[in-house]
Order: structure tokens, then sequence, then C-alpha cells
């Protein structure tokens, strides 16, 4: 059994005193929920002040991004080394890096490389455009993603992958894809490229996580869906509530 995973992305929210400040209210409501792994992914900033603030917690830490070289003249950048003891995840290939900071497949595959052979853990998100899925091509442009950003990496290492599917369309805009959508594209395409790759095993032990406008109102649907494995929350992690919500509602589905 997949264990279920929710992230929280806070994208460019929170000061440093705010972030710690919403972490030390957060950990004890979400302490019972065992079964689910619990994420926040706070700015590079605040990110060394909420791992220490969770440092007694089971809530782990991610960043939002990171560079793929250990060091060098790379300005406003930070590498694997750096996040190393302080986070246990990192998001890459989000589509607002992708769209604002040129960040493309071969970089997410570069990153990808990068924190596996530091012991982190990527969240690879993928994601297909308004455009693109309303021209059918969904399916060719998200497997394309998932296997750029996977070539080179070992069976083994993918069991420190997670895959979050944002469909671009749904992220911040109140229009989310239908569960049944979602579920669709993360098992069609999505966990069926990982198959191709790696086969059977790692395809059915990977997490994929979903993404885009998910809410405490929606979540239930979401996490009742056999191949949705958690999901990567941007507005809703804002408030300690609904991101409590979130969580509660993914172990009740998911019966963890
Ligand atoms: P929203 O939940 O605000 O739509 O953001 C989703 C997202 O981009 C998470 O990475």
């Amino acid at each position: 059994m997949r264990t279920p995973i929710i992230a929280g992305n806070w994208k460019m929210h929170k000061t440093i005193d705010e972030s710690v400040a919403f972490v030390k209210e957060l950990a004890p409501k979400l302490a019972t929920y065992t079964g689910v792994e619990r994420v926040v992914a706070p700015t590079f900033l605040s990110v060394a002040a909420v791992a220490a603030a969770l440092k007694e917690t089971a809530i782990k830490v991610s960043a939002q991004n990171v560079h793929w070289e250990d060091s060098g003249a790379f300005t406003s950048q930070v590498s694997p080394m750096m996040l190393k003891g302080l986070v246990e995840y990192v998001i890459i290939g989000h589509s607002e890096c992708r769209a604002y900071l040129d960040e493309t497949n071969e970089g997410v595959n570069k990153k990808a490389k990068a924190l596996l052979a530091h012991g982190l853990k990527p969240i690879i998100a993928v994601g297909e455009s308004l455009a693109q899925n309303e021209a059918g091509e969904t399916h060719s442009f998200v497997g394309g993603q998932v296997r750029a950003a996977l070539n080179g990496i070992s069976a083994e290492d993918m069991g420190n992958v997670v895959i979050a599917y944002e469909p671009i369309w749904a992220i911040g805009t109140g229009k989310s894809a239908s569960s049944q959508q979602a579920n669709d594209i993360i098992a069609g395409t999505v966990r069926a490229s990982i198959r191709d790759l790696y086969g059977d095993a790692v395809a059915d032990s990977v997490r994929i996580q979903y993404g885009g406008s998910v809410k405490p109102n929606n979540m239930a649907d979401y996490m009742s869906q056999p191949d949705i494995d958690g999901a990567l929350v941007g507005g809703a992690a804002l408030k300690v509530d609904d991101f409590t919500e979130l969580v509660r509602l993914a172990a009740e589905a998911k019966g963890v």
C-alpha cells in the first residue's frame, strides 16, 4: 500500500516569523494522522527556521526548487548540499518555475538526479496547459515530461521519487480537474509511463499526487480515486484549518 502524501506548497507566501508561527500551530493538529506523510514547503528563506520548529515532530519539510550543482557561480541559487539536513523533499518542475524561470525538462532531470545523489527526494511536477488539454495532447505531453524527468534514474532510486500531476489550467484558478479525469491521467499516462520504463513493481509503488485547486470540499473525491496517492496543495495549504482538514480527509479516504 502506498502511503498517502499531502504537501503544502506555500509558493511566495509567509515571512520567516509567519512561517514558524504557522507550523507551530499546525503541528499538534496533524499529530494524530500518522498514516499520512505530511509535508510543508516554505520559501528558501524560511526553510531553516521551519525545519528547526518541526524538529521534534513527524511533519516534513520540502524546498520549492534547487540547483543541480553543489556550488559555484550561480547567483540566487541554492544547492542540494545546502538543503541536506534541513529538508527531506524538494519540489522540482513546478509549472510556475517552468513558465517564469525557464525550467526545462532537461533541468528537471538534472535536479532530480542531483537530489537523489544527495539522499533528498524530488517531488516532480508535471502537467499540461489548457490549450494542450483542449487539443487532446495531454497524454503525449505529460508522458513526455515524465520520461524526460526520469531519464537515467535507477529503479532503486524511484523509491524516493514522488510525481505530482498538476494540470496548469487548474492551478490557482478554482477550476479543478474532475477526480475521474485526474485519476485517468495519473493511471493512464503518469503511472503507465513509469510502468513502461521500470515495470510493474516500481509503477505500483511510486506515489503520484494530484494538484490544482485542491480544497477541503473536493479532497475526499480525489482521495477516493485508486491511483491518486495524495495532493500538492497551494492556496488551501496556507490556512491551518484547511490544511488539517485535507490531511484528515486523506487519512479517512485511504483508511490510514
Ligand atoms: P492551488 O492549490 O492554489 O491551485 O495550487 C496548486 C499548486 O500549484 C501546488 O503546487
